[in-house]
């Protein structure tokens, strides 16, 4: 049953969204997770990219990555950066500052915030270390969601990714983490936030996430997967949930030719 009153977004992933049952409703909250390199930033920052082209506007809350290196990559997977308004956040006072500035008039605004470079930073305090700076490391959820309600406040983003969860429990102790995660997804939902959250698949099998919580959590997971036969290696996605969707829970191959993803059905393409 396809929800009604309800936009969508696309996958960006050329007959992926057929899988979603049309796509991703708006303000779902997605986990994206896989394996080392199954292109999980990739695939958010493309949806991102392509949504912030059409109008939308998209902050990249980086945890871990460098935006450097995430730019590097979205670069070499042939994604033309300048065709947004791209703005990079990466000093403890910038980030609040820098939104606290953002217009709401400004078009195509994609934003990422760097912690990877603060984080940086905070191993190596210098003269110009603020105080700032240690309140993030101290409590990096907390600031998350302060970022959260002043870019839903100003109607400054439409769509959130967070890379990652996995980078997130490793920053923080979570006292109670079901309680403090199911705060920052409904958090995320009230504020009408669609949001993309990225966690690493540790082992083969594992549960869906670290703490395996958030697959319940969440209203969407899609899984990306390396899957070897024969020596070779192929990129997969499948869609585990969608809620309010159709979707078809089936394995598709994942190609990217260069320029953009496709998925493939028929599941595991036969190598021999
Ligand atoms: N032009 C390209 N064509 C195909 N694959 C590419 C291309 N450029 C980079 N890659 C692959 O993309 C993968 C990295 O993508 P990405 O960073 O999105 O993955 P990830 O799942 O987020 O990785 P990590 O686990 O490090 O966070 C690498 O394995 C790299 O080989
Ligand atoms: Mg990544």
């Amino acid at each position: 049953m396809k929800m009604k009153n309800t936009k969508l977004l696309g996958s960006h992933i050329e007959n992926f969204d057929a899988a979603l049952g049309g796509g991703v409703p708006e303000g779902h909250i997605v986990l994206v997770y896989g394996g080392a390199g199954t292109m999980k930033s990739s695939i958010c920052f493309n949806i991102l990219f392509n949504e912030t082209l059409g109008g939308k506007k998209g902050v990249y809350i980086s945890i871990e990555q460098n935006s450097l290196s995430l730019l590097k990559q979205m670069v070499s997977i042939g994604i033309e950066i300048p065709k947004v308004n791209i703005e990079v956040l990466n000093g403890a006072n910038d980030v609040l500052k820098g939104i606290k500035k953002m217009k709401d008039s400004e078009p195509n605004k994609l934003t990422i915030v760097d912690f990877g470079t603060i984080r940086k930073e905070l191993g190596m305090p210098t003269k110009t270390t603020s105080k700032a700076h240690f309140a993030f490391s101290d409590d990096i959820v907390n600031t998350i969601l302060t970022i959260a309600r002043t870019l839903a406040e100003k109607k400054l983003c439409d769509i959130v990714v967070i890379d990652s969860l996995t980078a997130l429990y490793s920053l923080t102790e979570l006292k109670n983490p079901r309680s403090e995660i199911f705060y920052l997804f409904e958090y995320l939902r009230e504020i009408g936030l669609t949001a993309f959250i990225i966690s690493e698949e540790v082992e083969f099998d594992a549960p869906h996430s670290g703490l395996g919580i958030e697959n319940y959590l969440v209203d969407g997971i899609i899984h990306l997967h390396h899957s070897e036969r024969n020596r070779k290696v192929i990129r997969e996605i499948s869609v585990v949930k969608m809620r309010a969707m159709a979707c078809n829970n089936d394995i598709y191959s994942l190609e990217f030719d260069g320029k953009k993803f496709r998925s493939l059905y028929g599941g595991k393409v036969p190598l021999v």
